[in-house]
């Protein structure tokens, strides 16, 4: 089994680097392959070019790299905070230009409907995101916005239906006693995920 493991925040000292450590340290515990990418450290270039426009494969090794791994993993984990009801736009870029066809989803030709044929079915994805919103408010008011654009608007549109996500929050207002409880709910997941 092999993992794809994809973080995007620029603090080293934040609570979303403490949510990525711990995905890789139950994953090597759990004897499973990893791909990792913190993608500010890796100076990421989220900008899709014109030639990524169409099914032609990028002309960004780096973007091929993703894509390859990407394809070969079997559990595909992002960890973001919350950005404005979004992700950042670094993982945003990532998405455009290492989420495409004709390998993540596909658009036959002369296919009016616009209904995609998924080429990530199979796949399990798992997305850890933090924020400083209470849930009533972010779903009530906001309408829960990154679990449409994860669950629905990429996970679904590519096929993947074995989909898990967890929002933690307040960060700002925690402790370290329930930051280090939130890690051990990502330790259980990892494990419950792994062994399926
Ligand atoms: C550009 C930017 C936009 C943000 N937008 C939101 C938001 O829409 N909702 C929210 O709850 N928090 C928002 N935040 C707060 C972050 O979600 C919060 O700082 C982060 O989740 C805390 O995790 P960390 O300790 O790993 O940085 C925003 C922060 C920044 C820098």
């Amino acid at each position: 089994m092999k993992a794809s493991v994809v973080l995007a925040h620029p603090y080293h000292g934040s609570f979303n680097h403490a949510i990525y450590k711990q995905i890789m340290d139950s994953l090597t515990v759990a004897g499973i392959k990893i791909f990792a990418h913190d993608l500010y450290v890796e100076g990421f270039n989220p900008v899709m070019t014109v030639g990524e426009l169409g099914k032609e494969p990028s002309e960004d090794l780096l973007v091929q790299q993703y894509a390859d791994e990407m394809m070969q993993s079997d559990l595909l984990f992002f960890v973001h905070p919350n950005w404005w009801g979004q992700p950042p736009a670094i993982l945003k870029g990532w998405v455009d230009r290492v989420v495409r066809p004709p390998y993540a989803y596909d658009l036959p030709e002369g296919a009016l409907s616009g209904l995609p044929v998924p080429g990530l079915d199979g796949k399990y994805a798992v997305v850890y995101n933090t924020s400083n919103t209470e849930e009533e408010r972010e779903v009530g008011y906001f309408g829960d916005p990154l679990e449409n654009i994860w669950k629905q608007c990429i996970c679904g549109f590519c096929g993947i239906e074995k989909f898990h996500r967890r929002m933690f929050r307040i960060v700002s207002e925690s402790s370290e006693t329930e930051r280090n409880d939130w890690l051990s709910l990502v330790d259980e997941d990892v494990k419950r995920i792994a062994g399926e």
